[in-house]
């Protein structure tokens, strides 16, 4: 179990050494607590946040102040692993000084080490004025799920020649402006692969195939919380949603056959009380 708190350096480590950095996303209390007790490296607190726990439709509605209330509990639960708050839509593409605000709410409010915020070569400028303010960023390419009525749905990026290097050169440009890590979603696995040996930083997949530095998933997916649908480069490592289901199955069940609450789950009255009691019903 990792007791340390883990730093840039020692994800660029892991790259160095080519070992893979685990990261998950987290968005409560609990949840963050048990990623540190299983040693995970990085959380991202993922404005997935907005679809998996707030039940939107898509990313694209979350709020900062929903965010900021997010990564609290998530810095109250985690202890080492290193944190990243997610910038939601519209808190970045406005205007810069109100980007570089946000993403200092991130580390002020909000208890986060770092910020992640999705685009290539177009966000390279806003990319530099957060790092500028001593903020270190992770850079989000590929499917990129704020845009995706611009992207047309949720479909793979970078499958043409032309396409995978533009991801390439999106990568090269966010790692110039300074990002410590580029997350890569729902690329092709040599075009990931290829891309992370170009690239110094390291590079988080998710649907990027085994050849990027680390993996990152959405908690809710790997623990079968999230019902609605499932992405093909999901694995599930627990299906909760219909353990749950069981477990308030079966309450119901005691409840309505007096089974709940038992003896051991009650407070007695000690007997000469009890006695007094009764007497004083009838005054
Ligand atoms: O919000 C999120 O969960 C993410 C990951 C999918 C990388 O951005």
């Amino acid at each position: 179990m990792q007791h340390k708190k883990v730093t840039i350096p020692d994800l660029q480590a892991k790259k160095e050494r080519g070992e893979p950095i685990t990261m998950l996303t987290a968005y409560d209390c609990p949840l963050a607590s048990a990623c540190d007790q299983a040693g995970i490296d990085m959380l991202l607190v993922g404005d997935s946040y907005g679809m998996v726990v707030l039940g939107y439709e898509s990313t694209v509605p979350v709020t900062m102040d929903e965010m900021i209330i997010a990564c609290r509990a998530v810095a109250r639960g985690a202890k080492t692993a290193f944190l990243v708050g997610d910038m939601p839509f519209m808190s970045y593409q406005a205007d810069a000084a109100e980007a570089v605000r946000n993403a200092g709410r991130f580390l002020k409010e909000g208890g986060m080490d770092a910020v992640k915020l999705e685009g290539g070569q177009e966000v390279v400028p806003i990319t530099r004025t957060i790092v500028d303010a001593g903020i270190a960023v992770l850079g989000h390419i590929g499917l990129t799920p704020q845009s995706i009525s611009k992207l047309g749905g949720y479909r793979t990026q970078g499958a043409t020649a032309h396409a995978a290097r533009k991801l390439l050169d999106d990568a090269l440009a966010l790692q110039d402006a300074g990002c410590f890590g580029i997350v890569l979603e729902k690329v092709p696995d040599r075009v990931a692969e290829t891309i992370s040996k170009k690239l110094t930083i390291p590079t988080i997949g998710i649907g990027a195939g085994g050849g990027c530095d680390g993996q990152v998933l959405v908690i809710h997916d790997v623990l079968g919380l999230f019902e609605r649908f499932t992405p093909k480069f999901v694995k599930k490592y627990a299906h909760l949603h219909q353990d749950v289901a069981t477990a308030l199955e079966a309450y119901k069940t005691d409840v309505e056959s007096r089974a709940f609450p038992a003896t051991e789950h009650s407070f007695a009255i000690p007997d000469a009380e009890w006695q007094e009691f009764l007497g004083l019903l009838n005054e």
